[in-house]
C-alpha cells in the first residue's frame, strides 16, 4: 500500500527498509538523484533504470515557472511529460524562493516572489504549492517551509520555526489524501530545543515521512552532524527519514548510520559536469589531472557501470579536455552509480551485520 515503510533489517541506528510508492517501491537507504527541471541532467531514463535510481527529485519553484502548471496537466501529469515511470518526489520550492533574498517578500500566508527568468510575479501559500505537486501527480509532495540561512539570529530561527509548523498544519489539511504523499520539514537551525519543537509539531500532524530541512546552508560540517543526528532520532522510527540536500559520500555513510533513508544532491551529476569522477571508496578527483592522459583503466575499476566498462580514463579525459559533452554525460552516469551502488552495498551490509566495518572503512578512505 501506499507509504507502507517496512523495515528488513537494522544496525544501530541505520535501517534498510522499502518504500511503497503509486509508482513502486524503493529500497532504502536510497539516493535521489536531482531533476530540477524535470530532467536529471544528461541523463535518460533508460539510464536511470539502469541506474537503479529508483526515485527522482523535480522542483515546485521552477516547474511551476517553466513550463507551468497547465502545460504539465495537459501532459497528464509529470511522469507522463518526462518519460519516467518510476517514482517522483518535488520539493516545495520553500528553499528555492527563500535563496531569492532581494526577489521575495514573506508574510505570515505565503511568499510573493519575482521569477528569476522573465522578471514576473509569482505567490506561493502552502496550499498553492501542495496542490501543484498533486495536480502534476508526484508520489511525494514537500510541505512548504521557511528555511533560514545559518548564521542566523534566534529570533529569525524562532520565527521559520513557527512559520514552518502553520504552513505545514496548512499543507496537511490541504492535502487531498490521494497518491501523492506528503512529508513534512523539519527546521530549527542549530538549536536542539528549536529542532524538537519543529519535529514534535510535525510529527503530531501524522505526515507519511519528514525531512530535516535547514542544513547544509552554511554551518560546518560538525555542526551538521550533530544536528542530523539529534533530529533524525526525534523522528518516528516507523516513516522514511529524509535528509535534504545532502550526499558526498562521507555525508550518505554519517546519514544512513543516524537512521537517514533518503538523500538528494546535485553532487554527482554537477561534479560529472565539472570532469570530476568519484570512486567507490568516496574519493574525487578531475579527468584532467595529468595522470589520465595515459590511464587506460576505467574511471574508478571498483565500479560496476557501464560506462566504467565500455570506456578508459584517457579517453574521457580527452573528450573532456576536448570540450566534448559526451564525457560529461559520461562521468555524471559513472558518478550517479558510484552513489546508487553505494546505497545498495549499504543495505546489503546492513542485512549482513557488516555495516559498522562498511562504514568505518568509508569514512576512512573518503575525501573531507
Ligand atoms: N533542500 C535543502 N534544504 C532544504 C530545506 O530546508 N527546505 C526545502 N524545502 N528544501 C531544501
Ligand atoms: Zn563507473
Amino acid at each position: 500500500m501506499i507509504g507502507d515503510f517496512v523495515v528488513h533489517a537494522t544496525a544501530g541506528a541505520a535501517r534498510h527498509a522499502t518504500f511503497s510508492t503509486a509508482h513502486g517501491e524503493v529500497a532504502t537507504p536510497c539516493f535521489m538523484p536531482v531533476g530540477t527541471l524535470a530532467d536529471v541532467k544528461l541523463l535518460e531514463p533508460r539510464d536511470l533504470h539502469e541506474l537503479n535510481a529508483r526515485i527522482v527529485l523535480a522542483n515546485t519553484y521552477h516547474l511551476w515557472l517553466r513550463p507551468g502548471r497547465e502545460t504539465l496537466v495537459a501532459a497528464g501529469g509529470l511522469h507522463r511529460f518526462m518519460a519516467w515511470d518510476g517514482p517522483i518526489l518535488t520539493d516545495s520550492g520553500g528553499y528555492q524562493v527563500f535563496s531569492l533574498e532581494s526577489r521575495r517578500e514573506i508574510d505570515d500566508d505565503g511568499v510573493t516572489f519575482r521569477s528569476h527568468l522573465d522578471g514576473s510575479k509569482h505567490r506561493f501559500t502552502p496550499e498553492n504549492v501542495v496542490a501543484f505537486q498533486e495536480d502534476l501527480g508526484v508520489d511525494v509532495a514537500m510541505a512548504f517551509d521557511e528555511c533560514v540561512k545559518l548564521p542566523s539570529s534566534r529570533k529569525d530561527v524562532e520565527r521559520a520555526v513557527t512559520r514552518t509548523t502553520a504552513w505545514a498544519q496548512r499543507c496537511a489539511a490541504a492535502w487531498r489524501r490521494g497518491p501523492t504523499m506528503l512529508f513534512g520539514i523539519v527546521q530549527g537551525g542549530l538549536d536542539e530545543d528549536l529542532r524538537a519543537q519543529s519535529s514534535a509539531e510535525l510529527v503530531a500532524l501524522d505526515l507519511p515521512g519528514y525531512a530535516i530541512g535547514g542544513l547544509s546552508v552554511g554551518e560546518s560540517r560538525a555542526e551538521m552532524d550533530r544536528v542530523a543526528r539529534f533530529t533524525a532520532a526525534l523522528l518516528p522510527a516507523n516513516k522514511p527519514r529524509y535528509l535534504m540536500g545532502v550526499g558526498t559520500v562521507r555525508d550518505l555513510v554519517a546519514g544512513i548510520d543516524r537512521g537517514i533513508d533518503l538523500f538528494d544532491c546535485v553532487y554527482p551529476t554537477r561534479s560529472g559536469r565539472h570532469g570530476r569522477a568519484l570512486t567507490r571508496s568516496g574519493i574525487e578527483y578531475n579527468v584532467r589531472n595529468a595522470g589520465c592522459v595515459r590511464d587506460f583503466g576505467p574511471l574508478d575499476p571498483a565500479c560496476d557501470c557501464r560506462v566504467c566498462a565500455t570506456y578508459t580514463k584517457a579517453y574521457i579525459a580527452h573528450l573532456f579536455r576536448s570540450g566534448e559533452l559526451l564525457a560529461q554525460r559520461l562521468i555524471s552516469y559513472h558518478n550517479v552509480a558510484a552513489l546508487t551502488s553505494l546505497v545498495r552495498d549499504a543495505r546489503a551490509a546492513i542485512d549482513g551485520g557488516r555495516w559498522k566495518a562498511f562504514r568505518d572503512a568509508l569514512l576512512a578512505s573518503a575525501s573531507p
